[in-house]
């Protein structure tokens, strides 16, 4: 017998928001328009569906709407496009959630003094998202939290509303693994994982994904999607701890360190290069694996290997400074008094984030000790610096031999080590830039 198509009034919410996921008439929202979120927004658009993006902050909405990108990965004429064809529109008013049929929450998620979890992002997010909920709407958060985080703190805000969750309404959480910078992998190409809070709402949650991302990993709940990214960032936090001791081990063995990774990543199976360098940077190495710390205290348990790398990582600051001093004194010089230029306050290579950067630990460090410190990074105009604006020093011959110390902090593609060498009375490598260079200012970690 033939089936004969339900009605639109007797279609499930979940029926109707797939329907229009698959015509690409639902309209979709991201809350956050950061390196997360603004990507996403613009794929999602670039997929054919109307977006609405929010943010608190006035500058980068005015920005967006003008058609300018203030993301490196996002080029601006890809937003330009957009939002001339009426496909994206950036406010900063919540209420733009009423005619919306998904949402994705893409918010910071930061440590506290305490380095505890800092959740109030979300939180105000989930509020603003409860007042706009409607029946037949997904929301997907995407921050990286603690495992829990969807079912215990969000859902209770948004089933407030009386609306029912799987049924009325849908929630899931998926989490991002942009790697800005990366030239290989982005938003589009890197698998997503998607757990529901019930089948039907990792239904609807894959689906949206779908329409635009390559890949997609459906896991059954949200707790295994948290844990999922806490697992891969607290993987490389170990990592590079157990990177960063061998490296400090070979210093006192006088084994040079790079050798030996570079050599041991030969090995075609069972092992996988990781670099030591000045400390952990970013917004999610240095943070992440300490949501997941806080949870499993709460529950009893100790996460000794969060704990032990978050110290040997957290000491390569200290470290490099001790690198300063022994560099300065080829030349007799002490600390106090000198001139030291730190090469790249980025937190890693070819991006333009100085989030938790550890460059800025060195240079509060090493100022701390009497130093006069000044900049280098043709990624980075300016940054804020002992409570002032601190300029970028232009790469030339000139400037650099103005300074009684270099450290390469962070190596970019774009810029000349040799040359750093050259014009440098004494430099410091933390990252393996000046590989094969032997001279006797180079202090290498
Ligand atoms: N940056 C990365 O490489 C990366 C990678 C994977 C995951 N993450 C995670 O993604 C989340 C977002 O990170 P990000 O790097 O995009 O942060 P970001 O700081 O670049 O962007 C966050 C945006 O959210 C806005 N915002 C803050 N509170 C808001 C609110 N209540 N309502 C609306 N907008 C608000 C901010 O103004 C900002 O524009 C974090 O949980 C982070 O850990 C980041």
């Amino acid at each position: 017998m033939k089936k004969t198509p339900k009605s639109s009034s007797t279609k499930s919410a979940s029926d109707v928001l797939l329907q229009r996921l698959d015509k690409r008439t639902a309209r979709l929202a991201v809350i956050g328009l950061g390196y997360v979120g603004l990507p996403l927004a613009v794929e999602l658009a670039q997929a054919g569906f109307e977006v609405f993006g929010i943010d608190i902050d006035e500058h980068r909405v005015k920005q967006l709407n003008q058609g300018k990108s203030y993301i490196q990965d996002v080029p601006t004429a890809d937003v330009r496009t957009l939002v001339k064809a009426g496909r994206f529109h950036a406010s900063t008013d919540f209420s733009v959630l009423k005619k919306c049929d998904t949402v994705n929450i893409c918010v910071p998620t930061p440590l506290s003094k305490q380095r505890d979890p800092d959740v109030s992002y979300i939180v105000a997010a989930s509020q603003e998202v409860a007042q706009h909920l409607h029946k037949g709407m997904l929301v997907i958060l995407e921050s990286t939290t603690y495992p829990g985080t969807t079912d215990e703190l969000v859902l209770p805000m948004l089933a407030e509303t009386g609306l029912v969750v799987g049924k009325d309404f849908f929630l899931a959480f998926s989490p991002e693994r942009v790697d800005p910078g990366n030239p290989q992998f982005n938003t589009r190409n890197i698998p997503k994982v998607v757990g529901g809070v019930t089948p039907a709402c990792s239904k609807v949650a894959v689906k949206l994904y779908e329409q635009r991302l390559d890949h997609v990993v459906a896991v059954s709940s949200t707790q295994v999607a948290e844990m999922v990214k806490l697992l891969e960032n607290t993987f490389r936090s170990v990592n590079i701890g157990l990177v960063n001791e061998l490296a400090l081990m070979c210093a006192r063995l006088k084994i040079d360190v790079w050798e030996v990774i570079s050599a041991a990543a030969t090995k075609p199976f069972g092992f996988m290069p990781f670099y030591p360098g000045p400390g952990l940077g970013g917004h999610c190495i240095p943070i992440d694996p300490f949501y997941l710390s806080w949870k499993a205290r709460a529950s009893g348990f100790e996460a000794r290997f969060i704990e032990l790398a978050g110290h040997v990582n957290g000491h390569m600051p200290d470290h490099v400074v001790e690198l300063v001093a022994e560099a300065l004194n080829i030349n007799g010089k002490a600390i106090r008094g000198s001139k030291v230029l730190v090469l790249g306050v980025a937190y890693k290579a070819d991006i333009d984030d100085v989030r938790e950067s550890p460059s800025l630990d060195i240079m509060e460090k090493l100022r701390e000790r009497g130093a006069k410190i000044e900049y280098s990074d043709p990624h980075v105009a300016s940054i804020r610096f002992a409570g002032s604006l601190l300029k970028h020093v232009p790469f030339t011959a000139t400037q650099l031999k103005r300074f009684d110390c270099a450290v390469i902090a962070t190596a970019h593609k774009d810029v000349s080590y040799a040359n750093a060498l050259r014009w440098s009375k004494a430099i410091v490598d933390t990252r393996n830039a000046l590989k094969g260079k032997v001279s006797k200012k180079i202090v290498r970690l």
